[in-house]
């Protein structure tokens, strides 16, 4: 831990010296690990908006310049010339692969990329309207009962790592297609991992499934752009649970249970349906605009506004380029594209938008090239889920071997003061006494 210099805090009549830790792009941190014992007091930080919770090297995000790199590569140039196994080898390795490592990376995750047999049960017993987030999210704590819990020190972590990476994309093409009544389709050896997943979800044994490059390519592009973010919801869940030493697949599954709220990851199907109910409205745009304004509707602008940006998402940015360049590309006219671009040109005209800095985020525009590959609106948060996955496994790890104190946060107390017990036969008297009913 780099400590550049000390700040002095006066609480009370008391003055004490906090540690000022520095991060590789100039940024600060109060050193706060003795507050209560010296200072006798602890902060109060709703949402833990301002605090910084680790140390982390994997995801470097400035929130005011609108930049997000990844181990030091700029998210804009892994998208533009990485395939997304390479960018997942990038977060769990902390370097790019040579070809030799991308080979075997490559081959593990075709070694492992079959669910058990008896996994398959599982799926059955889920009524047919199940969102695919909650099955996901078991079947991957599931994954505990049937594979190895391989410490993060264990030589074959690289297998644990390509084994979940290649399963859940299994399992998400699975929960697809046992939501339309259709037989499952397994893994082929001979396919990328991104035209595997298409042909899972798309073949059938009545019809082939056509594997278009143009598909491919944008898949891979969009799990790079979903591939970290720092210590968001999810990946906070991630290693909250992991900080509890519970193993990588009950940690990964919190965080997809994070991410499946729609303030998180679920804002990508929301903004579809939001689009949706625009459009099937008149298209009249300028009431959801003065919806989303108005404090007594609880509406919002799904898609809008950022905890970390306060400038264009760089991934929103990114995806806005990809439906100018692939929905022509894959011959696809979708009026959806045409209400967001109106919404957000209205939305960065107001008053409202600029001042508070609400911009698009990363689940503006993907939803609109998920449903271009034929991506249904309930499965848009697993495709999410499906990107992040290598970051959740990083994190894990890093928390893991950085031996993370348990995750416990302080509270402030607003509840009653000590009182004393009253029997059950004179509660009622006692309520009336105090006029609650
Ligand atoms: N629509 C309308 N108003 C908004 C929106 C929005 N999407 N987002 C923020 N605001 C307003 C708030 O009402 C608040 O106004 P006020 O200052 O007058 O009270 C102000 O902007 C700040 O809002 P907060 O909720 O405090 O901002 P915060 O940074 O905590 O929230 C969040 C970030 C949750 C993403 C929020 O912008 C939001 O709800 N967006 C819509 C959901 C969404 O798209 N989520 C995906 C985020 S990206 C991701 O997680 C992958």
């Amino acid at each position: 831990m780099n400590v550049t210099s000390k700040a002095r805090l006066k609480i009370k009549n008391k003055t004490i010296e906090l540690p000022v830790v520095e991060g590789s792009e100039e940024q600060f941190g109060l050193d706060i690990s003795r507050l209560k014992a010296d200072g006798g007091c602890t902060t109060y930080d709703n949402g833990f908006a301002n605090t910084s919770s680790c140390m982390s090297s994997i995801t470097y995000v400035d929130g005011e310049k609108g930049i997000c790199r990844h181990r030091g590569y700029d998210i804009v140039d892994l998208a533009e010339n990485c395939m997304f196994v390479e960018v997942a080898y990038l977060l769990v390795h902390g370097q790019l692969p040579t070809a030799q490592e991308l080979n075997r990376f490559s081959r593990y995750l075709n070694q492992h990329s079959m669910i058990h047999e008896n996994m398959h049960h599982f799926f059955s017993g889920y009524p047919a309207d199940s969102h695919p987030m909650g099955i996901l999210a078991s079947m991957v704590t599931s994954l505990s009962s049937f594979y190895p819990l391989l410490s993060h020190k264990d030589p074959n972590f690289d297998i644990t790592a390509a084994r979940l990476i290649s399963k859940v994309r299994t399992i998400a093409a699975f929960s697809y297609k046992k939501s339309q009544g259709e037989p499952v389709v397994y893994p082929r050896h001979d396919l990328s991992y991104c035209a595997n997943f298409l042909n899972m979800m798309f073949s059938s044994p009545v019809a082939c499934y056509d594997i278009n490059p143009d598909i491919v390519t944008l898949l891979n592009k969009l799990l790079i752009l979903h591939v970290d973010h720092g210590q968001n919801c999810s990946a906070t869940a991630v290693r909250l649970v992991a900080s509890a030493r519970a193993n990588l697949y009950a940690s990964i599954s919190a965080g997809i249970c994070a991410l499946w709220g729609p303030l998180h990851g679920g804002a990508n199907q929301a903004v579809i349906e939001m689009l949706n109910k625009i459009k099937n409205d008149g298209r009249n745009i300028h009431k959801y605009i003065q919806k989303a304004k108005d404090k007594k509707d609880d509406f919002r602008l799904m898609g809008f506004g950022h905890a970390v940006y306060k400038n264009y998402d760089p991934r929103a940015r990114v995806c806005k380029r990809l439906c100018d360049e692939f929905l022509p590309k894959l011959g696809i006219v979708d009026p959806l594209l045409d209400i967001a671009l109106e919404l957000e040109r209205i939305a960065l005209e107001d008053e409202f938008f600029i001042s508070r800095k609400l911009y698009p985020n990363v689940d503006f525009y993907t939803g609109i090239l998920y449903r271009a590959i034929g991506i249904p609106t309930n499965m848009l948060t697993v495709m999410f889920a499906l990107g992040r996955l290598p970051g959740w496994i990083a994190q894990w790890n890093e928390g893991v071997e950085s031996s993370t104190k348990i995750y416990r946060p302080r509270q402030i107390y607003i509840g009653p003061k000590k009182r004393a017990f009253i029997p059950i036969d004179k509660r009622k008297k006692e309520r009336a006494h105090r006029n609650i009913h």
